[in-house]
């Protein structure tokens, strides 16, 4: 019974044998499935790691916007001003992980933010709902403010102006990140912790290079 388990373990594969040269379809379609099956609320939920200047690790969730896969990228927007962007000011090294737990799926990603086009970040902030707008343009991310009541009243002041006609613009502190991938790391659970890890790394902009790891 058990070697049967583990002899169906063969064919229970997840992953394509030999993997890819390129782990960024592969990568959009786990991203893509996840979205389609409608079992996440947030199927781009990515934990994303950043460090302080004294390298400690600094971690917190943002939403994954996209998976450029021609580019080899991840995109997601902030607050340039914020606690992650002055992190990445100071170093874009950055490493991030997205869970599938439907899908018995990981995907690590790391590598190397770029800040958008102040054009890119102006087509994306404007596709987004008034509230977020007007919530990107009242809070001063990561810094202290005195009550929750000040923040409100900042947002219902400035959704007045916009009744009234005035524009909503981007702050020059909100914007679109890319994270430049250096490598990719796709897991998939199985039975006994027999799971499958495919780890692809390459220099910025060089070749893929991949290898199984032991899970
Ligand atoms: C599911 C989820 C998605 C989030 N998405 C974003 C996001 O896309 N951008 C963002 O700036 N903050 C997002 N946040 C809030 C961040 O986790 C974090 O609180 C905020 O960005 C401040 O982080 P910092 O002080 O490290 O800069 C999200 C939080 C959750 C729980």
């Amino acid at each position: 019974m058990l070697t049967e388990a583990i002899a169906k373990l063969l064919s229970a594969s997840d992953l394509p044998e030999p993997p890819p040269q390129d782990p960024l379809p592969l990568l959009a379609a786990w991203f893509e499935q996840a979205r389609a099956s409608g079992k996440y609320d947030d199927h781009n939920a990515l934990a994303l790691a950043t460090s302080t200047p004294d390298g400690a690790p600094s971690v917190r969730m943002v939403l994954a916007k996209m998976i450029e896969v021609e580019r080899g990228a991840v995109a997601f927007y902030t607050n340039y001003d914020s606690r992650k962007g002055r992190e990445l000011a100071a170093n874009p090294r950055v490493a991030g992980v997205f869970h599938w737990p439907h899908a018995k799926r990981q995907a690590r990603v790391e590598g190397v933010v770029e800040r958008m086009s102040p054009a890119e970040s102006d087509e994306y902030f404007h596709s987004r709902p008034l509230l977020s707008r007007v919530g990107a343009c009242v809070s001063r991310q990561s810094t202290e403010i005195g009550s929750r009541a000040e923040l409100v009243a900042g947002a219902l002041s400035l959704a007045k102006a916009a009744a009234g006609g005035a524009p909503i613009s981007r702050p020059a502190y909100w914007g679109g990140f890319r994270i430049m991938l250096t490598a990719v790391e796709l897991w998939s659970g199985h039975e006994g912790r027999l799971h499958q890890r495919v780890r692809w790394s390459r220099e910025p902009g060089g070749p893929w290079r991949h290898a199984l790891l032991a899970p």
